[in-house]
């Protein structure tokens, strides 16, 4: 079609503020007066404060009005067909939006922009560059430009992506797996869903070069079920790669066969954890598995697994098309590279932020964020979803840095940043990360699930001033077993909520602030 080209954002958190309605009434107005229009359902650019954003191809680039409103559908579309004229909601060039254009997009570079739904699209903005220089290397040099490039997994941990491929592909076995992570639990997080929905392709294309570079030939996305938009852009996308001899045998007319499939996890956090996810996979109920074994030496059905987030492997066609160098020039420390941070909660501009590490804490809330859309100052800021710590303004200095935030008993885990205002109660914070872990734990080992419970009961015998000093001292100690004790990250990361909540805003729990700072 030739029509007037119009992007109004398909994904998820676009169509919750009234996307799909002002496509449909932009597609009304055009019919009636007779404009062929071309509507794209596109990603989300992830400037969520002015979704639904519009955007229209003209002569000069792409020119977004936002954000527009069902009523307002008909004279955007009248400015729009004016070569992107003059609006009260036009926004000029997207990427000429200061949020945008102080970004360094490299796994975000597509989305927004490709049609989710187009192989040719996807090619035709630099797709499977990546795939096809992995085609004329060897397998072993693939993995050493992963781990060259310095990319450590977004799902939570940081473990060197590079280091687990190698293990795989040095594992022998008849069948082998990749499994993309995403379950996307975290609090405050919805990157991996972005890309699912904005640039499918781009995960596809991450998971197939996996494949060559380790020997697996099959592949399986575990998708949370609360998540439909994405699994329909997935299912879409991985059948159209198919039918361009993108999956399946012979993949790009080389003699690798690597195939893939969607499946839809039942909602459970814990079914995030690897070993859990496995099982869930499997058919199981999801419950953490003792390591060793390692997923990399047996995993899916028993056989070596690569276990990798979303955004690690969206992220791998860039670093293969560009090269390790190019992508280990981005960041600070071991830290390198880019980091969607998803910023979220009580915040004047939420959305995706991507950006080389060593950003500070206090630049992405208050400068990048424009602080609390509340207005009222920001007091709390929790970073690396339910199991993060909670930093004060007094922390704003922090480097957005793996071992930054771990020197300051904190985690960056899936870049997921909720902000508080000063109304919030930090020790109903506190409580309820033991609630949440008693309601989340898989019940395996005993500190998690015992401890969360009884963590809730110490924290309500702290508040209510019952021997609080005893109480704020076997907390400690419970926080402690539960730390060490515990099987999985579940159990053992819940006390940096509520160690972070305690030992930074102790007045919330009933202590004077003057005793509270000298602790
Ligand atoms: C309780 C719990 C929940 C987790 N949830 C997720 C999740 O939703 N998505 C994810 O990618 N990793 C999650 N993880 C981390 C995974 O166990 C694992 O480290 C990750 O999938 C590895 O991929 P990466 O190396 O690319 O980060 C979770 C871990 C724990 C302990
Ligand atoms: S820490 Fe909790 S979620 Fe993890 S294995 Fe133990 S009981 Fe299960």
């Amino acid at each position: 079609m030739n029509g007037l080209r119009i992007y109004v954002s398909g994904d998820a958190a676009a169509a919750a503020v009234g996307a799909d309605d002002v496509a449909a009434a932009i597609a009304t107005a055009a019919r009636r007066t007779g404009l062929p229009v071309d509507i794209v359902r596109n990603g989300s650019r992830g400037l969520h404060w002015l979704e639904p954003m519009v955007e229209v191809a003209t002569a000069q680039g792409r020119i977004a009005y936002g954000p527009v409103s069902v009523s307002d559908a008909v004279s955007v579309l009248e400015a729009a067909a004016a070569d992107g004229g003059a609006h009260p909601l036009r926004l000029g060039k997207p990427e000429d939006i200061p949020y945008l254009k102080n970004q360094t997009r490299l796994t975000f570079g597509r989305c927004g922009i490709v049609d989710p739904r187009s192989l040719a699209d996807y090619c035709a903005h630099g797709g499977y560059k990546g795939l096809a220089r992995a085609l004329q290397m060897q397998a072993a040099a693939v993995v050493d430009e992963i781990t060259r490039s310095g990319l450590r997994g977004r799902g939570g941990a940081g473990f060197p992506t590079g280091i687990k491929w190698k293990t795989v592909a040095e594992t022998a076995a008849d069948q082998k797996y990749i499994v993309c992570n995403a379950d996307e639990g975290d609090s405050g997080t919805f990157a991996d869903r972005m890309i699912m929905e904005g640039d499918p392709f781009a995960l596809i294309e991450g998971m197939t070069i996996a494949g060559i570079a380790v020997g697996a030939t099959r592949g399986y996305v575990y998708v949370r079920s609360e998540y439909p938009h994405a699994i329909a852009a997935l299912n879409e996308a991985i059948s159209a790669a198919r039918r361009g001899g993108m999956l399946g045998n012979g993949i790009a007319g080389s003699s690798h066969a690597f195939d893939l499939e969607v499946r839809v996890g039942a909602g459970a956090y814990v079914c995030g954890e690897e070993t859990a996810l496995l099982d869930s996979l499997e058919g199981k109920r999801g419950q953490v598995r003792a390591k060793p074994p390692l997923p990399a030496h047996k995993g899916l059905f028993g056989k070596p697994t690569v276990i990798n987030n979303v955004l690690s492997l969206a992220t791998v066609p860039i670093i293969l098309e560009k090269g390790a160098a190019f992508y280990n020039d981005f960041g600070m420390g071991r830290s390198r590279g880019t980091m969607p941070i998803q910023l979220a909660g009580n915040i004047k501009y939420p959305g995706l932020y991507e950006t080389a590490f060593g950003v500070t804490l206090g630049e992405l809330v208050e400068q990048i964020g424009g602080g609390t859309a509340t207005g009222r100052p920001v007091r709390a800021v929790q970073v690396g979803g339910p199991l993060g710590a909670y930093f004060p303004r007094a922390l704003f200095g922090l480097p957005f840095d793996y071992e930054a935030f771990a020197k300051a008993d904190g985690l960056i885990g899936h870049g997921g940043v909720v902000v508080f205002d000063d109304t919030v109660d930090m020790a109903r914070q506190a409580r309820f990360a033991m609630e949440f872990c008693a309601i989340e734990s898989c019940g395996k080992c005993t500190p998690c699930r015992i401890g969360s419970t009884r963590g809730v009961e110490v924290i309500d015998r702290i508040v209510a001033n019952c021997d609080r000093a005893a109480n704020t001292a076997l907390l400690e100690d419970l926080c402690n077993t539960m730390k060490f004790g515990s099987l999985c990250a579940l159990g053992g990361f819940t006390p940096y909520p509520v160690m972070s909540a305690l030992t930074h805003f102790p007045e919330d729990f009933g202590a004077p602030p003057h005793l509270a700072a000298a602790e």
